[in-house]
């Protein structure tokens, strides 16, 4: 299972294929950390990249585009050209269109031709970086040339992983699960959530199931309330004609959103098996309350983000000017389980906020009113768990200032990674390619999971698509979102806050 360190044996030799490998995740994701895993040694001596688009370009250009790649992107950059050459002379371009027979065709020889086993494409790995529309005809075009290899299978291996949006809403996401199984058994497919392959986000569990201290109190009887906070300063980055269609809903709630919700609430699983652990992630989003009233949607309009202006959301490249596509959204949600039972979740997240932060605030319940807390004045425990940036964890507690003074005082006991381990942790996406080239699917997302998010979401995405409803309200770039996310939880009498976290040492 992948929430401990996988063993440090390398994965069998595969290839992995990417479909869309001229788009910008190839060149800022996914190449950099295939090789950050090279260098670390963490891929067996036989593994190619085959980089499958339409393009008219030779295995020399994509080679070449790639080290460029690699030196922008890769946070520790190559020691010399050698080494650099060195692993681009596993990379193989692959020019098709999506559609084309002979382009498969050719790619199964092509798969054979690098594959240490004579005879065979080997084991491989098909990764979906293409728009969602392509996914049914690529995965159709696999299987007519035999690279789905489903079914008992000692010999090799076939996986697929896909990226998300996972559907546009229920019935989508359904109707993409059964055209992917049409071609791959559930135990191929890798539905990716780059999310679940932080290390802080991976923690959380270790947090919980690895301490004494914290689950005894894990429940409605000790906790007040849990924050979550997904906040960006970016904006669209080019990509308004996708995000027109997604919004911060699809982009972010649907999936971001919904694991960080569940890995905090879930029951401890029976084992880390990747079933074990997803079946009480399910549970959880099973649980979920729909609370549509209480939600805010709104979009950025013009302002100023780390003292730099920039332009409103529908003045972005690619964006209807008369867009009600939201780019924030804040929403209260309740768990209908014992655990949680009348504890109240506040999840927000916004493009064009002040800083960018994720974090997860556990708020404690507060001490009885007497002796030090006769009116109800103290601070409430916190546990504040920072995904990104500044990864760590805050404890949150009263202590008395020295001296002669009765006051008590909020302090707090700090943790973070970079000091504990002596490093910043990896990329997201080493971990998740590294976990499915050994077969590992527990930091990817099961299709009841993705099911169960949406049957929650649904009515809300049913509601904010209705042409009937108001305007969206606006929030200037650079602001915490409009006042009405602010309403939606002082009504009940708390507040949005962050943790301050320390600088690394
Ligand atoms: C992606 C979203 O999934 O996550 C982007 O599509 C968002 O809109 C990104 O910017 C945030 O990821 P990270 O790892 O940079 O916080």
């Amino acid at each position: 299972m992948a929430i401990t360190p996988t063993s440090d044996k390398v994965p069998p030799p595969f290839s992995l294929v990417i479909f869309g490998a001229s788009g910008d995740l190839t060149r800022r994701k996914l190449i950099p950390a295939v090789y950050s895993l090279y260098r670390q040694q963490l891929l067996p001596q036989h593994f190619a990249v085959i980089g499958f688009a339409r393009r008219d370009k030779s295995d020399d250009d994509f080679r070449a585009e790639m080290a460029r790649a690699i030196r922008e992107f890769v946070p520790v950059p190559p020691t010399g050209d050698l080494e650099l050459a060195d692993f681009t002379a596993h990379l193989h371009y692959h020019r098709s269109n999506f559609q084309d027979p002979q382009g498969y065709r050719s790619l199964r020889q092509r798969l054979e031709k690098c594959s240490p086993a004579t005879d065979s494409p080997g084991n491989c790995l098909f990764y979906l970086a293409t728009q969602p529309a392509d996914f049914p005809e690529i995965v159709r075009q696999l299987s007519r040339v035999d690279l789905c290899q489903c079914g008992d299978t000692p010999k090799r291996w076939s996986r697929v992983i896909v990226e998300k949006p996972f559907g546009r809403d229920l019935f989508s996401a359904r109707e993409l699960n059964a055209q992917l199984r049409q071609s791959f058994e559930e135990n191929q497919i890798f539905r990716i959530d780059h999310f679940l392959g932080k290390e802080t986000v991976q923690n959380l569990f270790v947090l919980r199931f690895a301490n004494t201290i914290f689950e005894p109190i894990w429940n409605h009887r000790y906790i007040d309330h849990v924050q979550i906070t997904v906040s960006e300063t970016l904006g669209l980055e080019g990509r308004g004609a996708f995000y027109e269609q997604t919004g911060a809903l699809r982009d972010i709630v649907q999936n971001h959103l919904m694991h960080l919700l569940s890995l905090v609430a879930m029951e401890p699983p029976v084992s880390l098996d990747a079933d074990a652990v997803r079946d009480e992630k399910v549970s959880v989003l099973k649980a979920l309350r729909p609370t549509p009233l209480c939600m805010v949607r709104a979009q950025y309009a013009a302002g100023t983000v780390r003292d730099q202006p920039v332009c409103g959301y529908r003045e972005e490249p690619g964006v209807d000017p008369r867009s009600q596509t939201e780019t924030f959204v804040a929403l209260k949600v309740m768990i209908d389980n014992w655990r949680w039972s009348g504890v109240p979740f506040y999840l927000r997240t916004g493009k064009r906020m002040p800083v960018r932060i994720t974090e997860i605030d556990i708020y404690f319940k507060a001490v009885p009113r007497v002796l030090f807390n006769v009116r109800n004045t103290m601070v409430p425990n916190c546990l504040a768990i920072r995904i990104q940036p500044r990864e760590g964890i805050a404890l949150q507690f009263q202590a008395k200032p020295p001296g002669h003074v009765k006051d008590i005082q909020p302090c707090r006991l700090f943790f973070n990674y970079t000091d504990a381990f002596g490093m910043t942790p990896p990329d997201a996406y080493e971990r998740l390619l590294l976990d499915a080239a050994f077969g590992d699917a527990t930091l990817f997302t099961r299709s009841d999971e993705v099911e169960a998010a949406w049957k929650f979401l649904q009515p809300i995405v049913a509601e904010s698509a209705d042409s009937n409803r108001a305007p969206l309200p606006l929030y200037p770039a650079g602001s915490w979102g409009p006042p009405q996310a602010d309403d939606l939880i002082e009504t009940d009498g708390r507040k949005w806050q962050l943790t301050k976290m320390p600088p690394h040492k």
